[in-house]
């Protein structure tokens, strides 16, 4: 296929459309029959009639509208649309309809919502191709996010990047027991693949940015002193970045693996956006990774639930993650989602750089307002290794090291210094923390929301404010004054401290702070194997315990902040006294957890010993 012609087309979506234009009768899933289930109630609620109405003779009049005037018919939706609210104002009040009227519109308000979606929500019939074995526009749509991502293969996933995680993993680990080397700080989809493929897992201790306490991803290394004790492993698997948007240079990682033969496999759900600008960070497929699946949904613009993995070079067997893939995603997969993840991709695939453009200058503007008040810091690499590029580029953010440079600096994978764990920060993801030290992450975050504001995530002490391509300069301004309105209100607004000031005040008390991410074991690089499996823990095997007399014994659950939703904790595992207390500080700084019999965590579940 011309990629270079075809890139403006999405054809899973035009597929769609044409679909839905087509007006056939449906003797096929799904049972709403494009909408049709519903669609005459709807329209008797919107007349104010009754509705034991003729409904096939409205059916039949709203079908030959549509054929008539397929366009205007949608001005025509729209307001019909716009009249909901309306008329759900007139609910309130109670004046519009009568007792039978009102009762039919709040049964059916949420539905009339979902009909424009239904039309477009298909399945696999002639035209509209199959995901797991695609040869048509599902195909065609793939080749071409390939080639907008730079990958060699790309597969569209409708359960989110965990799908991809799970098909990763359970490709590499072709045998029991096979041995994978990863990052400890993961999210569970990656514990949940591991459970799955009966793996065993060498945990690699994340390098934790001093500055900030917050942890990254494992250092070169711990990687390859990990890769020289396990060369039977059958893959490393790394997350990058981490939620906060911090991360670094992927490729010294890459060529320690391929030195051994071993497949680097990254976890990029939130670097859907890497590489698409150059004030963004690199791509982990550019650092050499050979399997990386992506969140589009997260950063990108597709529907929740539409993500991609995406794959290079020789070391994956693709025909086996194939298979995988259909075991972990449905046989039915979303449309929408599907055709979303296309519409995702036309759209960068067109605009190229300029997609993020009005979503940077919305974070620009937020940025520039906040370094006027004082009070709310803003977290960023304490340094940067890379060398500066000849006047007049652009730098990348995170922009790797050549091979030529580290030869050049003396710096090869061996010697890079650990430091390089943060050397990128999304600058999409603006991660704030109240210098005055007055607010935690979840105060603040309660703050904002009760202003209006709804941030992606906090922790003890940094919220996550996550921009987009989707944002405005209006947002930014809405979010500043926010917080130009909770810092007056509790007086603390006075605070001034320059940000060297402040970043250092950060990285003294870093030796104290714990964030939900570090979930260290002291003075390991790498953990022994872990085994995992899918054989539940017998109950009877198990005994609660109050918390404060867990440490030294295994665990039977796991413990999960969320979010991130990163386990500190897995069955089987034995609990070092610091993870108590790291336990107890998190719970008592208010974070919720999952996985935990006991939701207080005043006690845990543990292995009779
Ligand atoms: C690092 C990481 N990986 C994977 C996932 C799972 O992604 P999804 O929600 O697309 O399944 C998440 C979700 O938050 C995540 O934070």
């Amino acid at each position: 296929m011309d990629h270079k012609n075809k890139s403006s087309s999405a054809p899973l979506y035009e597929a769609l459309l044409a679909y839905r234009d087509s007006k056939q009768r449906s003797f096929h899933v799904p049972g709403h029959k494009n909408g049709q289930a519903y669609r005459h109630f709807v329209e008797q609620a919107e007349a104010g009639q009754s509705p034991a109405k003729d409904i096939v003779n409205e059916e039949h009049q709203h079908k030959v509208e549509i054929q008539s005037n397929a366009g205007g018919n949608v001005n025509r939706r729209i307001e019909q649309f716009s009249s909901v609210e309306k008329h759900g104002a007139d609910l309130e009040s109670g004046e519009r309809y009568g007792d039978e009227g009102v009762r039919s519109e709040i049964e059916l308000a949420p539905v009339r919502s979902f009909l424009e979606m239904m039309e477009m929500d298909v399945t696999e019939i002639t035209g509209t191709d199959d995901l797991h074995h695609p040869e048509g526009v599902i195909r065609e749509a793939q080749e071409l996010a390939a080639d907008c991502f730079g990958a060699e293969e790309s597969f569209f996933l409708v359960g989110g990047s965990t799908a991809g995680n799970l098909s990763l993993l359970l490709t590499v680990c072709d045998e029991p027991n096979s041995i994978v080397l990863v990052q400890r700080n993961v999210h569970k989809s990656v514990i949940h693949g591991l459970m799955l493929a009966g793996a065993r897992a060498v945990f690699l201790e994340p390098w934790v940015d001093p500055a900030s306490g917050l942890a990254v991803m494992p250092s070169v290394e711990t990687v390859q002193a990990a890769v020289q004790s396990y060369p039977e492993a059958k893959g490393v698997f790394v997350t990058l970045p981490n939620y906060y948007g911090m991360g670094a240079d992927l490729t010294p990682i890459a060529e320690v693996c391929h030195a051994a033969g071993m497949p680097l496999l990254v976890d990029e759900a939130h670097g859907a956006h890497y590489g698409q600008h150059p004030e963004l960070p690199v791509s982990a497929l550019s650092c050499g990774a050979d399997g990386v699946v992506q969140s589009t949904h997260k950063m990108l613009t597709a529907f929740t639930m539409g993500a991609m993995l995406h794959i290079q070079g020789p070391r994956l067997n693709r025909s086996l993650l194939r298979q995988r893939l259909a075991m972990v995603q449905s046989s039915s997969p979303s449309y929408p989602v599907m055709a979303s993840l296309d519409l995702a991709r036309r759209l960068l695939h067109v605009q190229g750089a300029n997609t993020f453009t009005a979503g940077l200058a919305a974070v620009d503007a937020f940025k520039r307002g906040l370094a006027e008040l004082p009070r709310f810091q803003l977290l960023q690499p304490a340094q940067q290794l890379q060398p500066e590029p000849p006047a007049g580029t652009a730098k990348p953010a995170g922009m790797p090291v050549s091979a030529a440079q580290r030869t050049r600096e003396g710096l090869t994978a061996a010697t890079m210094p650990s430091a390089a764990g943060y050397t990128a920060q999304d600058p999409f993801k603006s991660v704030i923390y109240d210098g005055a030290g007055v607010l935690s992450g979840y105060g603040l975050q309660q703050q904002l929301e009760a202003c209006g504001c709804v941030p992606e995530m906090s922790d003890e002490r940094y919220v996550v404010l996550l921009f987009s391509l989707g944002s405005t300069v209006q947002d930014a301004q809405h979010l500043l004054q926010a917080l130009h309105h909770i810092s007056s209100a509790d007086g603390h607004e006075q605070v001034q401290q320059s940000n060297a000031e402040s970043s250092h005040q950060l990285a003294k008390g870093s030796a104290h702070y714990i964030s939900t991410w570090n979930n260290l074991q002291e003075k390991t690089r790498y953990s022994e194997p872990i085994s995992f499996t899918l054989q539940p823990i017998v109950e009877t095997d198990t005994i609660n315990v109050p918390i404060e007399e867990s440490a030294g014994c295994r665990s039977a659950e796991m413990v999960i902040p969320y979010p991130p939703g990163i386990p500190l904790v897995y069955p089987g595992e034995r609990i070092s006294t610091s993870m108590v207390a790291r336990i107890q500080l998190l719970r008592d700084e208010g974070a919720k957890f999952h996985g935990v019999s006991d939701a207080s965590l005043q006690s845990l579940r543990l292995m009779k010993e």
